[in-house]
């Protein structure tokens, strides 16, 4: 079932999810350690270029995930709380628009002087806005949104455990494999 249903995720959401979920993981550190490194360390150059790859990729899975998510049904929240309810989506809103805020940032970062990104050699995408103190105010947006973004998938990802262990409910299990509608007697 690659679709969604009304209670649960289908495999495209599920794989999305953790697909995005690792490379965002991974930006986040491998952007920490990026920033320490002299210009005379051999992975200078290439880690950036790594990150700025990465990051411009995810922006277009991010574009898909989204278009998926409008098509298709979201599956029914299960704690039964209206409160609860509108926190979690809430929640969710807030990581799209961060992920979507560390792009743009990102982007702007990479640009202001007026080069392209280069995305692993295969395509580039053209600066556009260039200023001169941009570099550094969408650096340190950038770093903020980043360390936000964390802080939030941290709480997102005790609530996920809160409702497997806690709640004893299938919330953590439907975003890790499709689960059939039960059967009807
Ligand atoms: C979810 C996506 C992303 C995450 C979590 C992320 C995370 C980070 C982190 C943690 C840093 C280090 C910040 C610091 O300590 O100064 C960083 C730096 C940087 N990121 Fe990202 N990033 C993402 C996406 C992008 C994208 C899409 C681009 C460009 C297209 C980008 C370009 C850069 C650049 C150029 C720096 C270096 C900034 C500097 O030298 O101060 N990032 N990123
Ligand atoms: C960078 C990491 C992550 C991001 C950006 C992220 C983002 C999201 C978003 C936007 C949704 C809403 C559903 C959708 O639009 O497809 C979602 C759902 C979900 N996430 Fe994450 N997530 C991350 C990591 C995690 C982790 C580590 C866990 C578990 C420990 C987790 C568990 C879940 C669960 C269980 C749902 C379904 C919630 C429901 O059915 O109401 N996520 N996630």
């Amino acid at each position: 079932m690659l679709r969604n249903t009304d209670s649960s995720y289908g495999w495209a959401a599920i794989a999305l999810h953790w697909l995005m979920a690792l490379a965002v993981f991974g930006l986040f550190g491998l952007g920490l350690y990026m920033v320490d490194l002299t210009y005379y360390d051999p992975w200078y150059r290439d880690s950036l270029a790594l990150h700025k790859s990465i990051g411009v990729l995810l922006a277009l899975v991010w574009t898909l995930r989204l278009l998926w998510r409008l098509l298709n049904p979201t599956p029914r929240d299960l704690s039964g709380s209206r409160v609860q309810a509108l926190g979690a989506h809430a929640a969710h809103v807030l990581l799209y628009a961060m992920m979507l805020a560390l792009f743009v940032s990102g982007y702007l970062i990479s640009t202001a002087d007026g080069r392209a990104i280069e995305v692993f050699n295969w395509f580039s995408v053209p600066s556009t806005l260039t200023g001169d103190n941009q570099e550094d105010l969408a650096g340190m947006v950038h770093e903020w949104l980043a360390w936000g973004l964390i802080a939030l998938v941290a709480l997102h990802a005790l609530a996920a455990l809160k409702h497997h262990f806690v709640d004893r409910d299938a919330t953590l299990k439907r975003m890790i494999t499709v689960i059939k509608q039960e059967q009807k007697p």
